[in-house]
């Protein structure tokens, strides 16, 4: 339980008082923290948490809400997406409900190049406007930050346009938006070699990128499909003398030694881990990576193995949950439904699901000074639930919505 400041006296008017509330910080150990609480928000940053049963102590607010005894929590964060692309992949479904894998899939010219193509054929408009529905399906959840990838453009032209979809969703809707450059994503038809086509990344797309200043962080796909760990070590150097972040889509269909290069590399979040080696873990929990898993990619592959949960709990790893909403491994444009799945394919609690959309997915975007936690003076990024208990969010699917939904400050649902 964080301490109750119930002297409001020298913080003025406030901007928004929201009372009669329970709220989940995600700063503390309790599950439900703060009982019968009451919170203030002043531009656009957590000002003022107190008691609720002392009106007295609140501070003046030019607007007040009454919480109705629901539960406040913060907004949830989807920290892996590729929401910005054209087409779909719904034939690709039907060959793999016949049997084909996604592997087979991909090394057959399908998968990921088959959405290149598709996302070439648009223009910037055309992009935003097919990704537009499927950000307004997370914001409706109360979604308010989301990480968005490149990485079906595979050249600078198109990496670019991909970018400035993304950064163009943040001007459009209530939402921060975090942008990864995940050229390495596959080996797009006009190149026959991947060293080729990453020396390619690296002398022209991403200082194409980086002089616009698109990307955030910089993401990878090591994997057989994807490209190797030297492959993948080459975009880390790269990444470094640019000064981004490093992300990278490892041990997802095998175990091919990306996460150790992560932590070699001090990156921010390993992503997938399906496949990943017990051994590794103490590495990425050393060089302060989290563990991003992504139970969407999971079903929707009828993947059978496990992340090593256990392990990662054991050795206290910071989890975080995504969709990984992208046509072909995740088409699932709920982070809600995914945290259904995270519970029951995965058996995590609700608790450390709701850490892993809030808290985690911060960190994972190296963003936890500022969002994932009810904290005086982070973001007033903040959502009301028609609930009490966090396993409420968790148990069912498309049962609860949220009552209210602040991003900064602003109440963006009415
Ligand atoms: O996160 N693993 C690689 N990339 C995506 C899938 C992209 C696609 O199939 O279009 C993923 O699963
Ligand atoms: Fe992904």
């Amino acid at each position: 339980m964080q301490k109750l400041d119930s002297n409001a006296a020298n913080l003025g008017t406030v901007d928004t008082l929201i009372y009669n509330i329970s709220m989940v910080t995600m700063s503390g150990d309790l599950h439900t923290d703060q009982p019968a609480c009451a919170i203030a928000i002043t531009n656009g940053k957590i000002a003022w948490i107190g008691d609720n049963t002392n009106e007295a102590h609140f501070p003046i607010a030019k607007v007040s809400y009454d919480g109705k005894g629901q539960l406040l929590t913060p907004g949830l964060i989807d920290c892996h997406t590729h929401l910005v692309y054209g087409g779909d992949r719904a034939a690709e479904f039907e060959q793999k409900l016949n049997g084909a894998t996604y592997e087979e899939i991909s090394l057959s010219g399908g998968g990921i190049v088959s959405t290149v193509s598709a996302t070439r054929t648009l223009n910037e408009a055309e992009l935003l406007a097919e990704s537009e529905p499927r950000l307004e399906s997370l914001l409706k959840e109360g979604i308010t930050t989301v990480e968005i990838k490149s990485g079906y453009g595979l050249d600078t032209h198109n990496e670019i346009k991909m970018l400035r979809v993304a950064r163009q969703l943040e001007e459009k809707y209530p939402v921060t938006i975090r942008t990864s450059f995940l050229g390495a994503h596959a080996l797009p038809k006009e190149f026959k070699d991947k060293t080729e086509y990453i020396q390619y990344l690296i002398d022209e797309v991403l200082p194409a990128v980086q002089k616009e200043g698109l990307a955030d962080a910089v993401d990878f796909f090591c994997e057989g499909i994807g490209f190797s760990r030297l492959e993948c070590e080459k975009i880390c150097q790269t990444a470094k003398q640019h000064k981004l972040a490093i992300k990278g889509h490892v041990e997802q269909l095998s175990n091919s030694g990306g996460a150790s290069l992560v932590a070699e590399y001090n990156g921010l979040s390993v992503d997938h881990l399906e496949y990943l080696e017990k051994t590794d873990i103490p590495l990425l929990k050393a060089a302060n990576v989290v563990a991003v898993l992504l139970p969407g990619a999971f079903y929707s592959l009828g993947e059978t193995k496990m992340p090593p949960i256990d392990a990662m709990r054991e050795h206290k790893l910071p989890m975080a949950i995504a969709t990984d909403l992208n046509p072909g491994s995740s088409p699932i444009a709920s982070l809600l439904n995914v945290m259904n799945l995270a519970c029951v394919q995965f058996k995590m609690t609700p608790y450390e699901v709701l850490l892993g959309v809030t808290k985690n997915a911060a960190k994972a975007l190296g963003m936890e000074d500022q969002i994932g936690q009810i904290k005086l003076g982070y973001d007033a990024d903040l959502v009301l639930w028609p609930i009490k208990i966090p396993a409420q969010l968790c148990y069912g699917m498309n049962l609860v919505k949220p009552t209210m939904i602040f991003k900064a400050g602003v109440n963006v649902n009415g």
